[in-house]
């Protein structure tokens, strides 16, 4: 049975003093909640209060990249050691907006996935296709192709340590979910392809979250998948109650 896991990606949004709050609401309604991983991902500049507020609680701490190098003149990158150090523990990697606006391509995203790993960072990769790709068809191949690049070279062991997220690009921030039977549709897909590449027994462990535009209201329909393991929150997770509303759906 796999531990359902819902991640809050707060993106470019709160400053110190407002990460600070909002991780303190969250805290109040999650911090002892032992049957969904709860997972926070503030921006870099609040990580280390974030983190600081939630220590003693069962929630983990995220963050919503990495570099792939170890240190050394990488201007404006941040490395698995100063993550750390704050006492992070996953890090999303290939977030569709990291790959459409910074051209972050699977080669990468999979150099990121495998530096993380042998740092015992735990990977959310993320996928998904654009709405050009469903309306061509193309989901699939869409998808496959970054889940074979994005994931290529890990070993199976490997896979209970990561979480793909599945975010159809054209439902994130946008108010638009994908039905619950489309998602699972492409959650069952890519359990597919894993084991294909790895075999049942890791496709079987590895978690995979829907993401975009997941709410309390359509959380519960999604989370009832029986391969979708968990959700990676934008727009919703800024919000204490609405976070906390979409991991109790979970339970
Ligand atoms: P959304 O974002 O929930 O605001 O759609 C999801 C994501 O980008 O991870």
């Amino acid at each position: 049975m796999r531990k359902k896991i819902i991640a809050g990606n707060w993106k470019m949004n709160k400053t110190v003093g407002e990460a600070v709050e909002l991780a303190k609401a969250i805290k109040l309604e999650l911090g002892d909640c032992k049957e969904v991983d709860v997972v926070v991902c503030p921006p870099f500049t609040a990580t280390k209060a974030v983190g600081d507020v939630i220590s003693e609680t069962l929630i983990n701490l995220g963050a919503q990249n990495m570099s792939s190098e170890d240190d050394g003149a990488y201007t404006g990158e941040i490395s698995h050691t100063m993550l750390k150090e704050l006492f992070v523990r996953y890090v999303i990697l290939g977030h569709s907006e990291r790959r459409e606006y910074y051209k972050e391509t699977d080669f990468w995203v999979n150099k990121k996935v495998k530096k993380a790993l042998e740092k015992n960072l735990r990977p959310i990769v993320c996928v998904g296709e654009k709405l050009e790709d469903r309306e061509a068809g193309n989901t699939e191949a869409v998808v496959e192709a970054q889940v074979r690049g994005s994931l290529a070279d890990i070993p199976a062991a490997a896979y209970t340590d990561l979480v793909i997220a599945y975010e159809p690009v054209w439902a994130i921030g946008t108010g638009k979910t994908a039905t619950a039977e489309q998602a699972q549709e492409v959650h069952a897909f890519i359990r597919g392809i894993v084991a294909d590449m790895v075999g049942a027994e890791a496709a079987d462990a590895v978690r995979i979250q829907y993401g975009g535009s997941m709410k309390p209201g359509n959380a519960p329909e999604l989370l009832a998948q029986p391969d979708i393991d968990g959700g990676l929150i934008g727009g919703a997770a800024l919000d204490a109650a609405s976070f906390a509303g979409i991991v109790k759906a979970g339970l």
